[in-house]
């Protein structure tokens, strides 16, 4: 009899050890105290036992130890089951972002974002400019004079007051230069506006980002260099840069910066004209009249600028094929991008 009990101790102490739930707990208490449990046939086996009184007791400690063990560990469960619903129902933090997204960053937010954090890295400053400017700004500071003819390019919205919404992000060159002085690296991006006619690739209302670079010895070399990286990063590959020369009254010499096409890989394709590349980036050598306007010695300094087409870039990044849907306010078109 002391044999099998120790037998049933045993193999009670290992079946407990499996029951992590309520159901199994509840078989096995059926197995051991219930009518036809292990109990009740030692109870049974009492009567071919010659000293039922040891026996009866060894029994009635062993029932007693399994009645304990199963409540202690069917009580140890509940308040397993008690705390994890309390440690769920305490996740609620108003901290944390609600379910249900709120908003997505505009195309333009994004490759703005992604442009500046690798001028950033390369120790260059984030300007911001005004949108409203005035004549000397936008035009006569960039050694663009009343009546030359490159405003006729860059018409605008002009205001009652002489003021004018400003065509391109050249027109905060001015006051950057003389805000800093030299040596210089700014980056400036910012909305530009132009008397324009809308289609697929024209808007009045698009983005630029400018970035000027003032310091002893800079050429075009420092330019090409500066604009690869830019380039190669935003896209996530080598980029295969191109210049044309191009005329701005503001750079000498100036130049067209084209990039090899993303989506024909230069074999020629619609998107680029079958020409296997795109125009991506006017820039030049920052002319020395525009310099000394800004205060800066040109014996001693010289400097490049840009003006990335960032509506432009972000069309080629995101294959927007319609420059329209930027400034739709379309939430279908919009919201596909990275949400907040
Ligand atoms: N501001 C010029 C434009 O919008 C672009 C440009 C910037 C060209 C800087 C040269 C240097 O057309």
């Amino acid at each position: 009899m002391k044999q099998r009990i120790e037998e049933l101790k045993k193999s009670f102490g290992e079946a407990l050890a499996l029951s992590t739930d309520s159901a199994s707990l509840e078989n096995l208490r059926v197995e051991y105290l219930g009518k036809k449990g292990h109990v009740a046939s030692l109870m049974q086996g009492l009567r071919d036992v010659s000293d039922k009184r040891e026996a009866g007791q060894l029994i009635n400690a062993f029932k007693n130890e399994v009645e304990g063990k199963i409540s202690e560990a069917s009580e140890a469960l509940q308040a397993a089951i008690i705390a994890a619903k309390v440690r769920s129902a305490r996740k609620y933090n108003p901290t944390l972002k609600p379910e249900r997204e709120l908003g997505s960053y505009h195309p333009i937010t994004l490759a703005t974002r992604e442009v500046e954090e690798v001028f950033v890295s390369m120790g260059f400053a984030i300007e911001n400019y005004d949108e409203i400017v005035d004549d000397y700004k936008c035009f006569e500071a960039l050694n663009i004079p009343k009546h030359h003819p490159a405003r006729d390019m860059q018409d605008t919205y002009y205001l009652d007051n002489g003021q004018l919404l400003k065509t391109h992000t050249s027109a905060a060159q001015n006051y950057i230069m003389k805000k800093y002085g030299a040596p210089l690296r700014a980056i400036f991006p910012g909305r530009c506006f132009r008397n324009e006619s809308t289609d697929a690739c024209h808007e009045n209302t698009f983005f630029q980002m400018e970035g000027m670079m003032i310091d002893e010895d800079i050429s075009i070399s420092n330019l090409i260099y500066f604009m690869k990286t830019m380039l190669s990063e935003v896209f996530h590959r080598d980029v295969k840069v191109r210049l044309r020369p191009g005329f701005f009254p503001f750079v000498e010499p100036g130049f067209e910066l084209d990039i090899n096409c993303e989506i024909c890989g230069g074999a020629g394709c619609p998107s680029c004209k079958n020409s296997g590349w795109l125009e991506l980036c006017p820039c030049g050598m920052i002319h020395p009249n525009v310099l000394k306007e800004g205060g800066i010695d040109t014996e001693k300094y010289s400097g490049f600028a840009f003006g990335l087409g960032l509506t432009r870039l972000a069309m080629m990044k995101y294959g927007v094929k319609d420059i329209r849907d930027f400034n739709s306010g379309s939430l279908k078109a919009l919201s596909q991008f990275k949400s907040i």
